[in-house]
């Protein structure tokens, strides 16, 4: 006697159709997944220039992160262009997923470390003067935030598509700059040394800015909104450091105290990042209420 469920004469109840249900199987003239995603472009930009098994972790892990680099600058100018029409509320929405994208860029860095020096010194040679001082998509991240330095464009002059919109943004407000236009658009005093200050530089902490802070943090019913917004940027800087934190502990772990492919001293010159600070008076009005 035969298992009536496993029966070829009953295939409709074969483990096998149970497993695939009613899945669509002939894609000649449907979009498959592959072909909608360009898996095949994707993988195919991963082209490592040694046999060294660790290179394709470090080409992995780089690729990665500026997936996550891109989507977090996609979420950004989103937030950007509402926050320039007034909307308060959509922006946090977006926002929160540039928080919840940059767990994922500092989630990356646990996979890396489990590369070790002697490991990465098999490819390190390969690729040069390469380095993500010329990520195109971390600067850009930068910049929307308000870190701002018109040296760290330079690596991009050979690339006039990169180098055009990262100069665009250079030259328009950072997302705090517009986040300090809707307080003074409600009536909070920001002095227009600060609303008209020159956008290719850094902000610099005001005064006036953090009073107009302490007027919102004193009184979060009434401005719940600028309140909810200020909380979201402390939490998209918040991930920022510790991004770059992670970097280098990874950084000293990997190359000690070596000098940058990019050409900087290295973690000296990663440490000296740390200390950036893009929202200085939302840090500073904790310490004033
Ligand atoms: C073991 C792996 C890594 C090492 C040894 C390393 C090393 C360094 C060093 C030494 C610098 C300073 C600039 C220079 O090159 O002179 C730097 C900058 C940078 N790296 Fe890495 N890095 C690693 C992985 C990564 C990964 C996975 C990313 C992801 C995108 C990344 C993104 C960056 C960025 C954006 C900068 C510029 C930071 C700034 O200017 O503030 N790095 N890296």
């Amino acid at each position: 006697m035969s298992d009536s469920a496993s029966s070829p004469a009953n295939p409709a109840a074969s483990p096998e159709r149970d497993a695939t249900e009613r899945a669509h199987l002939d894609f000649t003239r449907r979009l498959s997944y592959g072909d909608y995603l360009r898996v095949d472009a994707l993988l195919g930009a991963h082209q490592p220039l040694t046999g060294a098994h660790d290179e394709h972790l470090f080409i992995t892990v780089h690729h990665v992160s500026e997936l996550w680099l891109d989507l977090v600058v996609r979420e950004l100018r989103a937030a950007m262009d509402l926050l320039s029409a007034g909307v308060t509320d959509t922006p946090l929405k977006m926002l929160s997923r540039v928080v919840r994208a940059q767990e994922q860029l500092t989630a990356a860095w646990s996979v890396l470390k489990t590369m070790t020096p002697a490991d990465y010194l098999q490819f390190r040679g390969s690729f040069g003067e390469a380095s993500g001082f010329q990520s195109a998509g971390y600067r850009m991240v930068e910049i929307l935030l308000g870190n701002r330095n018109p040296t760290l464009l330079r690596p991009f002059t050979h690339r006039p598509d990169l180098y055009g919109p990262l100069d665009a943004a250079l030259h328009a407000p950072s997302v705090y700059d517009l986040t300090l236009r809707l307080l003074a658009a409600r009536g909070l005093a920001i002095p227009a040394e600060v609303l008209e200050r020159d956008p290719t530089g850094p902000h610099g902490e005001h005064p006036e800015v953090l009073a107009a802070w302490l007027t919102v943090y004193r009184d979060t019913e009434r401005y719940w909104d600028l309140y909810e917004l200020a909380e979201k940027l402390l939490d998209v800087e918040d991930n920022f450091r510790a991004w770059r934190f992670n970097h280098l502990t990874t950084v000293e772990r990997t190359i000690g105290f070596k000098a940058g492919s990019g050409g900087t001293s290295g973690a000296g010159y990663l440490r000296r990042a740390l200390s950036v600070v893009l929202f200085p008076e939302l840090w500073q009005v904790r310490t004033s209420l």
